[in-house]
């Protein structure tokens, strides 16, 4: 069902791979929604992954561009500027890599080098993708900025790496940011705290299916799907959300706020 909560509305959706992205589940609930959108993501993963796929399904214009790249993303937002002849309403960041957890590197011994590559694409981006939508004055007035993050930032989960140090540093970009866009246009940014769900990123880390079966049992309302999460980002996209911003919004069944559950102790 369309409740047209996106009609009239244009974005830019980064980090659709594969049909498992939480990014291409958004693009698919957008497009019902009306959304008319842009789909970016590397080189690498256009040549890799099916977002072509997803563009003929959502008729919707693929622009290449690695998000800790300046120039690439100059060149993203003058096409969408372009290809929408005006401003952008949304923009959602959906990039997440770790090297030393691809690599099996534990938390103790990480490569420094690996952790600057890391903290650039997971963290950083999200800054210098909202640093050149505010030097272009590319944003409508009252739009929306997400990105997604995970509880690991702010309690200690053992898997999760230096992914956790950079899931801190997007929500506090997220903040920090969050003023001035919402002084200088009234645009709010948030950060979804979303459930596992089985992607290829969450696949390279270590004993995430066990730890997807413990989240489900532990998270009162069950773990949230990429499509429950695509919905709820509709929301915040959408224009019932105006007064969100700067937040940290846990999307998890209730898992972030349980301590012990009767199903893990049954
Ligand atoms: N899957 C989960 O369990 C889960 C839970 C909470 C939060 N998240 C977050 O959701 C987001 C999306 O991850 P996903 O689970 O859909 O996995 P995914 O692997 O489908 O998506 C990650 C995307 O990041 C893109 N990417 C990597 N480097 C990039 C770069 N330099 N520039 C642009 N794009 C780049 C990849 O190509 C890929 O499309 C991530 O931020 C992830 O941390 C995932």
């Amino acid at each position: 069902m369309s409740y047209n909560l996106l009609k009239g509305k244009k974005g830019i959706i980064f980090g659709a791979l594969d049909e498992n992205s939480i990014a291409w589940k958004v693009a698919e609930r957008a497009y019902k929604e009306k959304a008319s959108f842009i789909l970016t993501n590397t080189p690498a993963a256009l040549r890799m992954g099916k977002i072509y796929e997803l563009s003929h399904k959502t008729e919707s214009m693929v622009v290449p561009a690695d998000a800790t790249s300046i120039i690439d993303l100059n060149i993203l937002f003058d096409k969408a500027l372009d290809h929408f002849g005006g401003k952008i309403d949304f923009l959602l960041h959906s990039i997440a890599m770790s090297i030393n957890i691809r690599k099996g590197i534990p938390y103790t011994s990480i490569n420094y080098e690996f952790l600057r590559k890391g903290w650039e694409i997971s963290a950083v981006s999200y800054h210098k993708i909202m640093q050149t939508a505010w030097s272009k004055n590319a944003m409508n007035k009252w739009g929306s900025i997400v990105a997604l993050t995970y509880v690991a930032s702010k309690r200690s989960f053992s898997y999760y790496g230096d992914m956790s140090d950079y899931k801190s540093y997007l929500e506090s970009i997220t903040r920090n940011f969050g003023y001035h866009w919402g002084i200088k246009k009234k645009v709010r940014v948030n950060t979804v705290s979303q459930s596992p769900s089985v992607t290829k990123a969450a696949k390279s880390i270590k004993g995430f299916n066990q730890f997807f079966i413990l989240s489900e049992k532990i998270s009162p309302l069950g773990n949230a799907s990429a499509e429950d999460c695509a919905n709820y980002i509709i929301t915040l996209f959408s224009d019932f959300t105006r007064k969100v911003t700067m937040q940290n919004l846990y999307h998890d069944g209730g898992f972030s706020k349980t301590g012990i559950s009767e199903t893990m102790i049954s």
